[in-house]
C-alpha cells in the first residue's frame, strides 16, 4: 500500500445520501459452480429490480475478466485477487446506494469472508447467496462446453473438476437451482430483501 495518502471524506453522509436517493445500497454476493445459474439469476434479478425503479447493477465474472480483471487467470492467487478487487468494487456500488449483484464462482470461503468483512467495516449489507446446483447437474448443463473440455484436460484448474469449490457455511440465502425455477430464485431473494427491510 502507498504511503503519504490521506482519506478524504465527502460532504454528504451515508444516511443522507440514502435519504436523498430513496435507496439503501447493498451487495448480493452470488457464489456457485460454473453452470450453477449465477449469471442467469443475476440478470433476471437485475431486470426485476430495475423495473421496480431500484438502481441495481451486475458485476459478472466473465464480463469483468474482459476489462478490469483481464490481467488475471484462474490460479488460486489470481482468483483471490479477482475476488478482492470485486469486493472493493461492489462495496463502492453499495456505498453509492446501488444494489450490486455480483456473480463470481468465488470458490474460496476466505476470499468471500474478506469481501464480507470489507462491507461490514463500511456498515454496508452483504448478503451471500449460494447458487447451488450439484456438480453432476452443472456438468450436465455445461452451457459453454467447459466441463467437457476440463474433463479432457484442456482447461487446467477448472472449478469442481481440478480446482476446489468451498461451499458457503453462512450464506444468508441458499438456492437449489436444480429444484427451483429462475423466477422462483428471484422471488426468494426479493422476499428476503423485503423481510429484512432492505427494500419496500
Ligand atoms: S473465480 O473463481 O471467481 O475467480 O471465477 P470467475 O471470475 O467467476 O470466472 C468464472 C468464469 O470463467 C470461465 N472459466 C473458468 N471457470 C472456472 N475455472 C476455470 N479454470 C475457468 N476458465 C474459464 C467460466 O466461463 C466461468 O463462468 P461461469 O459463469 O461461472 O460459468
Amino acid at each position: 500500500m502507498a504511503t503519504n495518502i490521506t482519506f478524504h471524506p465527502g460532504s454528504v453522509e451515508a444516511s443522507e445520501r440514502a435519504q436523498l436517493l430513496s435507496q439503501r445500497g447493498l451487495t448480493l454476493w452470488l457464489t456457485g459452480l460454473s453452470g450453477s445459474g449465477k449469471s442467469t439469476i443475476a440478470c433476471a434479478l437485475e431486470q426485476h429490480l430495475l423495473h421496480l425503479g431500484k438502481a441495481a447493477y451486475r458485476l459478472d465474472g466473465d464480463n469483468i475478466r474482459f476489462g478490469l480483471n483481464k490481467d488475471l487467470g484462474f490460479s488460486p492467487k489470481d482468483r483471490e485477487e479477482n475476488i478482492r478487487r470485486i469486493g472493493e468494487v461492489a462495496k463502492l456500488f453499495a456505498d453509492a446506494c446501488v444494489i450490486a449483484i455480483t456473480s463470481f464462482i468465488s470458490p474460496y470461503r476466505g476470499d468471500r469472508d474478506l469481501a464480507r468483512a470489507l462491507h461490514t467495516k463500511g456498515d454496508l449489507p452483504f448478503i451471500e447467496v449460494y447458487i447451488d446446483a450439484p456438480l453432476e447437474v452443472a456438468e450436465e448443463r455445461d452451457p459453454k462446453g467447459l466441463y467437457k473440455k476440463a474433463r479432457k484436460g484442456e482447461i487446467p484448474e477448472f472449478t469442481g473438476i481440478s480446482a476446489p469449490y468451498e461451499e458457503p457455511d453462512k450464506a444468508e440465502i441458499h438456492l437449489r437451482t436444480d429444484k427451483l425455477s429462475v423466477e422462483g430464485c428471484v422471488k426468494e431473494i426479493m422476499d428476503y430483501l423485503v423481510a429484512q427491510g432492505f427494500i419496500q
